[in-house]
């Protein structure tokens, strides 16, 4: 049966996946919205996690990244070791070849260091265009958002409505803590990106990520000039709660049932 799409499907959908874990939140979003429901990856500790557990579960869950073209050598081999470790098809969507030779014809290479709008332009370009299509005809969105990641991120739900879109956006993730992100990594022997023993915890487009030092927030390595109240790109700005009645609910902080690698 069809499910109507509605921003009260938001919170009716958190209370029935309240309490469970990462990988029963997957599964039952994966026949709930079959052939509707695509995972963003950009390869960092929170989306290796997701991959694993869709990938080896054998989810019928497409995976996708954006491939801004600006990406750090450490990610393409991320990418490269995750298809030779699963076996399964990584969609990949780039951005539009004519905006992103306007742009760096009329902007040059680094524009975005000069102000936030020539910064939010190049995320336009690079990252919400190719979004919008990859989400095209999809009805779930999900993605590998934690709440520690940042306070904005913090007042997020862990099931939203995407008001741009019209679709349902789940962070199955939510609650996991970085520990509880790396330990899953480590126990299952998930490749992940080496940057991140290096200082990078939150891995963006090369020119705007850099390492963090110890005491420092997560997200302080993302487009380091700018004011941190600003550090979105638009990838995650437009999700509402759905009604505003809506009750506090979590996910289990369990990867899987015991015994269920
Ligand atoms: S961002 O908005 O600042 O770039 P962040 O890097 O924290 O986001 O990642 C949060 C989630 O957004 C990831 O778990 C992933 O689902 C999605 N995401 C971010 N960047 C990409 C990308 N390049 N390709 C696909 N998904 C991405
Ligand atoms: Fe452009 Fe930087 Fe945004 Fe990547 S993160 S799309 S390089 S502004």
């Amino acid at each position: 049966m069809a499910i109507n799409l509605t921003p009260d499907l938001a919170p009716a959908l958190a209370e029935e996946l309240h309490g469970k874990n990462a990988a029963q939140v997957l599964e039952l979003l994966a026949s709930r919205f079959a052939g509707a429901i695509a995972f963003s990856t950009s390869f960092g500790w929170e989306d290796q996690a997701l991959t694993h557990l869709i990938f080896s579960q054998d989810l019928p869950i497409r995976v996708f990244t954006l491939d801004t073209g600006r990406m750090f050598n450490e990610t393409y081999s991320t990418w490269q070791q995750t298809l030779d470790k699963y076996k399964k098809p990584i969609e990949s969507f780039f951005p539009n070849t004519q905006k992103v030779e306007e742009h760096m014809t009329t902007k040059g290479s680094f524009s975005f260091y000069e102000s936030v709008e020539n910064r939010q332009e190049c995320c336009a370009i690079r990252k919400i265009e190719p979004l919008d299509r990859a989400l095209e005809r999809m009805r779930c969105w999900v993605t590998g958002i934690r709440a520690e990641q940042s306070d904005n991120r913090a007042s997020m739900r862990n099931v939203e409505w995407d008001a741009k879109r019209g679709i349902i956006k789940v962070h199955p993730l939510f609650d996991w803590t970085l520990d509880e992100t790396t330990n899953f990594i480590r126990t299952n022997n998930i490749p992940y990106n080496p940057l991140h023993d290096k200082g990078f915890v939150s891995i963006g487009c090369a020119p705007c990520t850099r390492a963090v030092r110890e005491g420092e927030s997560f997200r302080s390595g993302r487009w380091w000039w700018e004011d941190a109240s600003k550090k979105e790109c638009g990838l995650h700005g437009t999700a509402s709660l759905g009604t505003p009645t809506f009750g506090s609910t979590s996910f289990s902080t369990a990867a899987t049932e015991p015994h269920s690698q």
